[in-house]
């Protein structure tokens, strides 16, 4: 382990939230990131059925399950497997929260539409500022029309965004979707950390606009979400392979007409 590393690790430790996690057995630190904007924003409550994208390793599913309670039910994806937990009532997928097929597992999975969408996924960090605040905005874009396609009307979001120049185009995005929008920074997040969590209150119930004026939608990749663009690979192979069938059909008959001839 290189000096840069020992530091880090024993920094962690030292961490208050880290500790925290440790004694109350919650896999990671960010759970009280979850319980603290609940208590501001009361974004979930028992008995409500959450989903959960970018759950992994699941510290926010157990802080969920808390508060949804044994009534409640608890869905969430990520890229990397989530070791079960043990409640009935909590499921997590193997997934691309990006993808439309994982989308559909999700609505698959949960009872009825989410009273609530959380969102803590994180992109791989390049460490350049605007490269990863331009990942980190795709995938809260997709989470957003994710969220309106899962959720209940009424029912509320939490993603979070890391700072950069689109920040205020997202907020103002959101405000298309939600009767409240508000951004806020937990205790629990780490001051140098560049994240921060919009809640987006009270959903009207109206799905997400492609066309709406916003420079954010221009990043989007629409035609991958929904697999269309593999469609259209898919049908330009079967109709290269009908092409060729037809030749082969042609010269066939051709060969038994000289034949006869
Ligand atoms: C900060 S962690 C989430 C921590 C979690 N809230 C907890 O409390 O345990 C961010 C997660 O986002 C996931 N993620 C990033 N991009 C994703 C994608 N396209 N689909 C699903 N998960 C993704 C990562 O794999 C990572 O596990």
């Amino acid at each position: 382990m290189g000096k840069k590393d020992k530091r880090w690790v024993l920094q962690r430790k030292k961490d208050f939230y880290y500790k925290l996690a440790k004694k109350n057995k919650y896999r990671s630190r960010a759970s009280y990131k979850l319980l603290q904007l609940n208590e501001k924003f009361n974004i979930i409550k028992e008995n409500n059925v959450v989903v959960d994208l970018g759950c992994a390793p699941g510290g926010w599913l157990q802080a969920a399950r808390d508060i949804v309670g044994e009534d409640g039910f608890v869905a969430g994806v990520d890229l990397q497997a989530v070791k079960p937990l043990e409640y009935e009532n909590v499921v997590a997928i193997k997934g691309d929260m990006t993808k439309k097929e994982t989308i559909e597992k999700l609505m698959e999975l949960i009872p009825s539409k989410a009273d609530a969408v959380i969102c803590d996924a994180s992109p791989n960090i390049s460490g350049v500022w605007e490269v990863d605040h331009t990942r980190s905005i795709e995938l809260t874009t997709i989470a957003l029309m994710t969220a309106t396609k899962l959720l209940k009307k009424d029912g509320n979001f939490v993603v979070k965004v890391f700072q950069g120049s689109l920040f205020n185009d997202y907020v103002a995005l959101l405000k298309n979707y939600f009767k409240k929008v508000q951004t806020t920074k937990p205790k629990a997040s780490r001051d140098v950390s560049a994240e921060v969590y919009v809640v987006g209150k009270k959903f009207l119930g109206k799905p997400f606009d492609k066309n709406l004026k916003s420079p954010i939608l221009k990043l989007i990749d629409f035609e991958a979400i929904e697999g269309e663009k593999e469609d259209k690979e898919k049908i330009k192979i079967i109709e290269g392979v009908e092409e060729e069938k037809g030749l082969m059909i042609k010269r066939i008959k051709e060969l038994r007409k000289e034949k006869k001839g």
